[in-house]
């Protein structure tokens, strides 16, 4: 009889090995964690879903028990006495809690989000071969845990620009997949620009005929060469309604940007007329900002921004609509709207006067005009912190993203404020200050520690803390033409901006934060994306070069 149990016992931990308190390695970490001694072991488990949870969040839990499933090759079974997910309505919109105990697991959540969440912190809380695709030999056990959860900010977002280098729907999938591992919720989605429109617009068909393709790009980084080559692509509305679904399944919203009145020329290379000249206008082929903008002083293009505004709030739910606003005048003095008898006209009907701050004022007309008509059909804008120069209307919400001082400003004003700064949250900068070695950025250096060090509350007048909604960081793609390289820019430097958006700033610690990516590593590795790992020493695509000891602790010191 003793023979037998000790057997059992052998098969059971064989089964299912303890994992030790110190391997917690979630990321961004639980406002609230306890580990106890044992474990739960979750192969061919018994899962209960409660039904009054909504059909999301169900799905939500369906996604999860698949992935288990898969990963462990052995089906659930329905039923009580394994993992139970319950709605419990007391919870606030993003919290969760889970109880591990050695032989349940209850979660609760009131919302989608608090039961994606939930999940995605019990996958982290998992061998990483969760998140692969194929049955994995691992030890299938949660251990013993009290968490309750809930984010910081309520604004966690992550945008893309699509249109200096274009990415499918398949890799922009990939990037909201990301993004649901370490809990964002805004993915901002920037749709337009000089060098390229990426939305299908049933009115304006030319938006995407002609203005969805350049005749060329630069060659690497040197902007007196082109490559000839026709570039572009654009999404179809089902195409973005998808991503919306996908998106929003996942508690993601998705912020789409027209931007406007600037980062306009591939819009006007297809309706010329929208410009103060009239053209021609062609696609940029290079990078930078065009001086060429939206004629302020014609009704047309108020007429025209209305209708792709209608056509995008149909595809779009999200309340916010960002209306870019950055950029306008790109240093250039005189700007065209000053040379130009219409938007001459409209500054004499509005009582502006001639000098420097003119077309500040100008720019505030359009973006007021832009307001109302969004604010009329119950959305809100969302602006560049170039919006604020002049007079910006109420209720306008400021992207902060040249430096902080912009984001602090309009929070005084009593603005809500996304900070979004560039020293910190441009995910186009360079890792290592070995540039050679690294895929092409823009400039700048921005290693991981540094984002991580971020604290958005800095030089915040006191008072003015509540106006920030949260933060966001932005990956510009003038240089980064695959997804290797996207993925590359992008991770690990958003998974320490996670911990920004969703940590008290008192649970932030570097060193847990830095030990928890040797995990964040297996995860990407298993679910297929790609990851610097500069911060390990090893720079570039080709993650090179092997140092020694001394070289590497070298490395790492001057980073
Ligand atoms: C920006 O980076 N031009 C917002
Ligand atoms: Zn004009």
């Amino acid at each position: 009889m003793k023979r037998i149990l000790l057997i059992l016992t052998l098969a059971g931990l064989a089964a299912c090995a303890k994992p030790q308190p110190q391997e917690f390695h979630v990321i961004p970490m639980p406002a609230n964690v306890t580990i106890t001694e044992g474990s739960f072991c979750v192969k061919g488990v018994a899962v209960a879903v409660d039904p009054a949870m909504d059909e999301a969040s169900q799905k939500a839990v369906g996604r999860f028990v698949s992935a288990l499933e898969t990963a462990t090759g052995s089906k659930t079974k329905a039923g009580k006495g394994g993992f139970e997910f319950v709605l419990n309505p007391e919870l606030a919109a993003e919290q969760y809690i889970i109880d591990i105990q050695p032989k349940a697991a209850r979660v609760e959540a009131s919302t989608l989000n608090g039961f994606v969440y939930a999940c995605e912190t019990l996958k982290q809380m998992l061998p990483a071969a969760i998140y692969g695709s194929e049955k994995a030999q691992a030890d299938w056990a949660l251990p013993l845990a009290h968490i309750d959860d809930q984010p910081r900010f309520a604004y966690r977002g992550m945008h893309l620009d699509p249109c200096r280098h274009f990415f499918s729907i398949e890799e922009t999938k990939r990037y909201l997949d990301v993004m649901t591992a370490y809990k964002l919720n805004r993915f901002h989605w920037h749709l337009t620009e000089d060098q390229g429109w990426r939305m299908e617009v049933k009115k304006y068909p030319k938006l995407t005929e002609i203005g969805a393709w350049r005749n060329g790009t630069v060659i690497k980084m040197d902007w007196d060469s082109n490559d000839g080559i026709r570039y572009g692509g654009f999404y179809t509305q089902d195409e973005m309604k998808e991503i919306v679904d996908y998106a929003a399944e996942r508690g993601i919203i998705v912020i789409p940007e027209i931007d406007l009145p600037g980062h306009m020329v591939a819009a006007l290379a297809a309706y010329p007329e929208l410009g103060c000249t009239g053209g021609p206008y062609e696609v940029w082929t290079r990078w930078g900002v065009s001086n060429d903008i939206l004629c302020a002083g014609n009704e047309k293009v108020y007429t025209f921004l209305e209708d792709v505004l209608t056509e995008l709030m149909d595809i779009f739910p999200s309340e916010y609509i960002h209306i870019g606003g950055d950029e306008c005048f790109n240093n250039v003095d005189p700007v065209p709207w000053d040379s130009c008898p219409k938007c001459g006209a409209r500054m004499k009907e509005l009582g502006i006067k001639k000098g420097p701050d003119a077309k500040h004022y100008l720019q505030n007309y359009v973006t007021a005009r832009v307001q109302d008509f969004l604010n009329a059909h119950g959305r809100k804008i969302i602006g560049w912190d170039e919006v604020l120069e002049g007079n910006l209307a109420e209720g306008a919400t400021v992207m902060s993203w040249r430096g902080t001082r912009g984001g602090i400003k309009a929070a005084s004003k009593g603005f809500d404020v996304v900070m979004t700064p560039t020293d910190y949250c441009y995910f186009d900068y360079y890792q290592s200050r070995e540039r050679d070695k690294e895929p092409f950025g823009i400039g700048g250096h921005l290693p991981l520690e540094k984002v991580y060090g971020y604290e958005p509350f800095d030089g915040m007048v006191a008072g003015s803390e509540s106006h920030i909604l949260g933060v966001q960081a932005n990956l510009w793609t003038e240089y980064i033409a695959t997804p290797e390289h996207l993925e590359y820019m992008l991770l690990p430097r958003m998974c320490a901006l996670s911990e920004i958006q969703w940590c008290r700033a008192d649970l932030k610690d570097y060193e847990r934060f830095n030990a928890s990516l040797d995990h964040t590593f297996e995860i990407l590795d298993a679910m297929g994306v790609n990851y610097s790992l500069d911060c390990r020493g090893l720079i570039g695509l080709d993650r090179e070069p092997a140092r020694s000891e001394e070289e590497l602790a070298e490395y790492m010191k001057n980073r």
